[in-house]
């Protein structure tokens, strides 16, 4: 196994479903990654050991997925400068807009990039991160020009049924 370029966290085990769409992204364009369940409020102590061991191992950024009091990439990104890329997760009575506010909110000098609430957005991560490695790697960067592309084609090429 290659070294992680991107940590996933995520703040329990039911956040998978959506936080999976992120990974399903890195693999599909070969990108190593390590994915974790880690909650801030209930294992701290263990979270600030983690960051530390895996950006010595050479992460590159970070994807965090948290519902509800969602502070879980606040604390990431307030003990490392690499890029906090972070996903709403729907909750079960407020549908993410707690989630969304209170990981979009972040006060002025710690920094996280807010995604959309839910599957998209863990998606969109996986692929913002992707387009960061991108940057200094032009095989990763000339796939993701393909990937786009394909998209385009798939648009172009959408007929609609016709009516009864
Ligand atoms: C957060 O609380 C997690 O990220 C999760 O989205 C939410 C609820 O956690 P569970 O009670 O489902 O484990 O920490």
């Amino acid at each position: 196994m290659s070294k992680p370029l991107v940590s996933i966290i995520m703040g329990s085990s039911n956040d998978w479903e959506v936080m999976s769409q992120a990974a399903q992204q890195l693999k599909d364009f070969g990108v190593a990654y390590d994915a974790r369940v880690i909650s801030a409020h209930r294992a701290p102590d263990l979270l600030l050991e983690y960051i530390k061991e895996i950006s010595e191992q050479g992460v590159q950024c970070f994807i965090a997925g948290a519902g509800a009091a969602a502070h879980l990439a606040g604390v990431i990104a307030s003990k490392t400068t690499l890029p906090v890329l972070a996903v709403p997760i729907p909750s079960k009575y407020l549908k993410g807009m707690d989630s969304l506010l209170s990981t979009v909110q972040m006060p002025k000098g710690i920094p996280v990039a807010t995604f959309a609430i839910g599957e998209a957005g863990a998606a969109n991560a996986g692929l913002f991160a992707i387009s960061m490695l991108a940057l200094h790697d032009t095989q990763l960067a000339q796939r993701l020009t393909e990937y786009r592309k394909k998209q385009a084609v798939s648009i172009a090429e959408t007929v609609l049924p016709e009516l009864p």
